[in-house]
């Protein structure tokens, strides 16, 4: 005998290099607990069907229960032979409870198992990340409302375009990630069921000429239990589709772009050039040679981790482009894919809720960071308050500008004689325009950077936040 659940046609023996290639365990182990619950959930659906009675689906149901039992309390052994989370768990069910063991895998491939099982995780996961997504969007919305009132500049090019308010940048970042949140609710696809639950499919095609098919399409097509909202139409696709994996890849690929992103900015705000931010020494390392440095490794890494799992997510599409029909051993590799991605957005979200959390900010290096030149768009909306038409405000403004550079002045130091050489539509009122904080008043329709805008934006966040 091999030892292995498919030794029957097989002589001798593996060989070891090849045993451990061909081996999950040492990752899939991450599946006991759902590998279990779709266990059970398929002995009840046997039973249903007649192919177990009632003695028996009890005894498998104790068995599986102490089979969890051991992987709860770290005591289950694995052997050698243990290929995988799926063959473990059986070889361990037969042990404790004989040969009735053998009856669970009536009808169904550990094909069917593993999609189920890695659906059932991925929802679990799921719900875990969704609830550390909010808790950075809750985060970032405290500080929003917290510093309302702090302004600095905006950029566009990095250049300075116009000054807003702090929490207008905080929460640009903010209500990116509120759609990666929702992203995650919509996505509903491992919410399918493969239908794992016995039927008739999976055993009428390529698995040995099983003749279940007539009792098992009796059963209930998706074991209740489970939870799965819909099943999945086709059991070839069923076993061989991947597109809840790859969408988890693409989800998390784009919450990393914009995790990405907002690390970028934080980094340039905590150098000395900047100055706006200061990051908690809880989120920074030093230099083992320049004493004076403290580096923004937290914000680098989660820059860079984004490289990481775009590669997953790119990863696993090749290696799911050009697989022919239904399972093929190419499929395990989706698993360490999947586990990898999940710890890092673990990982990432806790640590960016962290630095937002901790980080204090320069008040009045983020105030001196203003210019004038900063309010040129506002003098050109001034003329057009004048009648003016923007294009030509736009150009009188470029004038003033200019002018100021040439001269060596501030735009706000040009007399209003020097402005009405440009345009006699520039008047004493003009004065008004050289003030940030009426500058940011301004924009106050939805979406803006008045106080009145930002705050409709920190409602508007609070309630998605109170949906959940
Ligand atoms: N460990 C396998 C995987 O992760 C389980 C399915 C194995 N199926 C097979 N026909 N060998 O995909």
């Amino acid at each position: 005998e091999s030892g292995k659940l498919w030794g029957g046609r097989f002589v001798g023996a593996v060989d070891p290099i090849m045993e451990k290639f061909n081996a999950s365990i040492a990752y899939d182990r991450h599946l006991w607990e759902v590998d279990v619950q779709g266990s059970k959930a398929y002995s009840r659906g046997l039973e249903k069907a007649g192919l177990l009675t009632k003695a028996e689906m009890d005894q498998i149901l104790h068995g599986l229960d102490k089979v969890a039992e051991e992987w709860a309390q770290g005591t289950f052994k694995l052997n050698s032979n243990d290929e995988d989370i799926h063959t473990a768990n059986e070889r361990r069910l037969k042990e404790l409870i004989g040969a009735t063991a053998g009856k669970l895998h009536t009808g169904r491939s550990r094909n069917d198992q593993v999609v189920t099982d890695l659906r059932l995780w991925m929802r679990q996961t799921c719900s875990t990340l969704s609830g550390l997504l909010w808790e950075l969007i809750r985060t970032m919305v405290d500080r929003a409302e917290a510093e309302r009132d702090v302004l600095f500049p905006g950029y566009t090019h990095l250049q300075r375009a116009q000054p807003i308010r702090w929490s207008h940048w905080i929460l640009s970042h903010a209500v990116a990630l509120t759609r990666d949140s929702e992203r995650l609710l919509e996505w509903g696809h491992c919410r399918q069921s493969p239908g794992c639950g016995p039927r008739a499919a999976p055993s009428s095609w390529g698995r040995g000429g099983h003749s279940l098919s007539s009792s098992l399409a009796l059963l209930p097509p998706t074991p209740p239990e489970l939870n799965f909202g819909a099943i999945t139409l086709n059991s070839m696709d069923a076993t061989s589709e991947r597109d809840f994996v790859a969408e988890f890849l693409f989800w998390a690929s784009l919450c990393m772009t914009h995790l990405s992103r907002m690390a970028e900015d934080l980094i340039l705000y905590c150098t000395k050039e900047f100055s706006f931010v200061q990051l908690s020494d809880a989120y920074s390392t030093g230099s083992s040679l320049m004493p004076q440095k403290k580096n923004p490794d937290s914000l680098e890494l989660i820059r860079s981790k984004a490289g990481r799992v775009f590669g997953r997510c790119a990863g696993l599409l090749m290696t799911l482009k050009g697989l022919p029909s239904t399972y093929n051993k190419d499929l395990q590799e989706d698993k360490e894919a999947v586990f990898e991605v999940s710890d890092t957005m673990s990982a990432v979200l806790q640590v960016a809720t962290g630095v937002i959390s901790t980080l204090q900010i320069h008040q009045e290096n983020m105030g001196q960071a203003l210019s004038p030149d900063m309010l040129a768009t506002d003098l050109a909306y001034y003329l057009v308050r004048k009648g003016m038409p923007f294009r030509q405000a736009h150009e009188a403004s470029g004038k003033a500008v200019f002018m100021a550079e040439t001269k060596g002045v501030a735009l706000n130091q040009l007399s209003l004689q020097e402005l009405q050489t440009i345009s006699p539509l520039f008047s004493g009122d003009v004065i008004c325009v050289w003030d940030y904080g009426h500058s940011v008043e301004q924009y106050g329709a939805l979406g803006g950077t008045a106080r009145s805008s930002v705050d409709w934006q920190i409602r508007q966040v609070r309630a998605l936040l109170q949906a959940q």
